[in-house]
């Protein structure tokens, strides 16, 4: 299985390091970071898509515009800056439960 490569750090990880998987993939992740340093981390630009089916990237980094919704371990719209990783934790990008279960916006 292809990891994620973690490209953009701009320190190196601590050495108590775990994995996540990120779209399939696993990715390293240590303690204390949230979701969304993991996918910058790795090269995640766009990380959402909105009920509009329009992909946006984190904006605010600190909880604020909603740009970074993400499904962690099966639940949507979790804002991947306010969250911090845990051990096996899954991450999905671009997804969307209405797209996924076939709802249409009017
Ligand atoms: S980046 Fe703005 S809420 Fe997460």
């Amino acid at each position: 299985m292809k990891s994620l490569k973690r490209t953009r750090d701009i320190t190196p990880l601590p050495s108590r390091n775990f994995k996540i998987t990120v779209d399939d993939q696993p990715v390293e992740a240590c303690e204390g970071e949230t979701v969304l340093s993991v996918l910058l981390a790795a090269n995640y630009a766009r990380v959402m898509e909105n009920d509009r089916k329009v992909a946006s990237g984190a904006y605010c980094g600190m909880g604020v515009c909603h740009c970074c919704q993400v499904k962690i371990n099966a639940k949507h719209k979790q804002r991947a800056c306010q969250t911090l990783v845990e051990p096996r934790m899954s991450v999905e990008t671009l997804t969307n439960r209405f797209k996924e279960e076939g709802i249409k916006h009017d």
